[in-house]
């Protein structure tokens, strides 16, 4: 398949990127890099320097005749949302209207779309785990304007046929992961673990997430390629709920410190508890993630070893 992946030089760009070409698909990343690396992009796909809002991206989707865009560019970041409505709308909802424009002026069949967790807000606990059908009240502008594109996407399939796919992930973690992202604690820990900083847990660390390591949303997303299931939401996530106090107890395991958390006071507008169900894409797409958090844990928490040792040894001059 020819295939554009925006946001395709970012965290989980890169790695759909790497898989897209392992399976012989023809990948073109469209990402203006204001967040993502030009050394995430594997050399055999192609690579556009361009904001998803320019109007030159017309000519791209026109050019490359692609069979799907895999649309996950976007501004992540919810306290940006928060100090900024403007940028976060301008990227999430007026960048997301273009490239559905787009596609639908050039006959791409399929557009799959990255949403998040964060369009539920925050539900009462006897919800859980949550369905895709579950009312939605996002706390943020970052869960509001991608729920606002998600309600594009349905309009765009509605009045003009173009296919879509929604994937609302839970919290993603593993190797390239930024730690100011929505992924989070998990990237957080292992960063600081390796790099021997204090690790702070705000109120007791029985809060619990939802959390998928980078490679089954890849798969998700693969899956989502060929699938009849179409014009559909699915949550992907791995139904497990994961205190902050078993993160820790697995990276002591892993890495064989001690970790004495620093505790600090709860912080107002936090999500106690959080899990989305995954049986919707279990059952229509045939997926599952498949690894284990220990395993995913001790992955991602030797990338971060890996890279603090890298910049030690630099500073040294190479020598260590
Ligand atoms: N990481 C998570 O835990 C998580 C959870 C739920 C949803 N998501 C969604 O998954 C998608 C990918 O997230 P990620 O964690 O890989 O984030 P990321 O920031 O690593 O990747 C996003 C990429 O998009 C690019 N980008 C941002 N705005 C752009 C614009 N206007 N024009 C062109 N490129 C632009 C950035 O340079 C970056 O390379 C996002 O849509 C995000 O909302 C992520």
């Amino acid at each position: 398949m020819r295939i554009a992946v925006t946001g395709g030089a970012g965290f989980i760009g890169s790695h759909l990127v790497y898989k897209l070409i392992s399976l012989g698909h023809t990948v073109i990343v469209i990402d203006d890099l204001r967040h993502g690396l030009r050394s995430n992009v594997p050399e055999k796909a192609g690579f556009v320097m361009l904001d998803i809002k320019s109007s030159a991206i017309s000519e791209i989707i026109e050019r490359g005749a692609f069979d799907c865009i895999i649309h996950l560019a976007a501004q992540t970041r919810v306290d940006i949302s928060i100090e900024n409505p403007r940028k976060d709308a301008g990227s999430n909802i007026m960048g997301t209207v273009n490239i559905l424009e787009c596609a639908k002026k050039y006959g791409v069949k399929r557009v799959i779309f990255a949403s998040t967790a964060a369009v539920y807000g925050d539900p009462p606990i006897q919800d859980l785990p949550l369905e895709e059908l579950h009312s939605r009240q996002p706390l943020s502008f970052y869960g509001l304007s991608k729920m606002t594109a998600e309600a594009y996407f349905e309009l765009y399939h509605q009045i003009f046929g173009l296919e879509y796919i929604i994937f609302r992930f839970a919290n993603v973690y593993g190797e390239r992961a930024e730690v100011d992202d929505e992924g989070g604690v998990i990237n957080i820990f292992a960063k600081k673990t390796a790099n021997n900083l204090p690790i702070y847990i705000y109120g007791d660390g029985s809060q619990s997430r939802d959390y998928i390591y980078v490679g089954d949303i890849v798969n998700g997303i693969v899956a989502a390629l060929q699938t009849k299931h179409v014009n559909e939401v699915y949550n992907l996530s791995t139904g497990q709920e994961v205190t902050l106090c078993e993160i820790l107890n697995i990276l002591r395991h892993i890495s064989g410190q001690t970790l004495t958390p620093v505790y600090k006071e709860s912080r107002s507008g936090d999500i106690y508890r959080s899990v989305l169900s995954n049986e919707k894409a279990h059952q229509l797409l045939s997926w599952h993630p498949y690894m284990t958090l220990e395993n995913g844990l001790a992955r991602t928490y030797q990338y971060f070893l890996d890279i603090s040792q890298l910049e030690t040894a630099s500073q040294y001059g190479g020598d260590l």
